[in-house]
């Protein structure tokens, strides 16, 4: 399988806050956000591997501004690293304001998604190739991501965590 490029897995979707998806308070519901957030990276991720995929895990997402009834969400999802079967995907979110003409951050999270073969069991996913400095930032901190999550999953021993436990432990 040839290696692919970061920007070949980069997905936008937009959508508009209706009042069928807003909370009390006439924001987006966190729910219906993480929805959209799924389906985005669940994309980019397949884009990446051209293979079905299922989500294995969702970062800590924290919600910095409300989008309002009326806005424009944007979602940005481009896979940040490929690991053997695994693939981590970074969201970037957006609200606008038309009538205001302002955009303004939303939220940031990680997406961790797993292919599958056509006996569901988990299958290789082509090498990644990060280019520009942002992308080859990603990649360098999604090593210590996944061990953080496979750690809080159960699915590794804190000390097996070498570069994680790097960045609290100095020699
Ligand atoms: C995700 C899933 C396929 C992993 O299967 P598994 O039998 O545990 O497979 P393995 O232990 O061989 O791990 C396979 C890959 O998943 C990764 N993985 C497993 N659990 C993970 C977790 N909690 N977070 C991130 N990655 C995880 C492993 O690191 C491995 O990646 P790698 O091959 O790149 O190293 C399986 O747990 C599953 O099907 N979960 C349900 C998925 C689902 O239904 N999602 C929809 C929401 S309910």
């Amino acid at each position: 399988m040839d290696a692919k490029r970061a920007a070949e897995s980069a997905i936008i979707m937009t959508e508009l806050v209706l009042p069928n998806d807003t909370n009390l308070f006439n924001n987006l519901m966190g729910g219906r956000l993480m929805y959209w957030m799924d389906i985005a990276a669940a994309l980019a991720a397949q884009k990446h591997c051209n293979m079905p995929v299922v989500t294995a895990s969702v970062d800590n997402i924290s919600f910095e501004s409300p989008i309002k009834l009326g806005n424009v969400v944007h979602i940005e999802a481009k896979v940040s690293r490929a690991f053997t079967t695994s693939m981590e995907v970074h969201l970037r979110i957006w609200g606008e304001d038309l009538a205001k003409r302002v955009k303004y951050k939303s939220n940031e999270a990680y997406y961790t998604f797993v292919a599958l073969d056509e006996n569901n069991k988990p299958t290789a996913v082509p090498g990644f190739v990060a280019e520009t400095d942002e992308e080859k930032a990603l990649f360098e901190g999604a090593l210590r991501r996944r061990q953080l999550r496979l750690i809080l999953g159960g699915k590794m021993k804190p000390d097996d965590a070498k570069e994680l436990k790097a960045l609290f432990i100095k020699d």
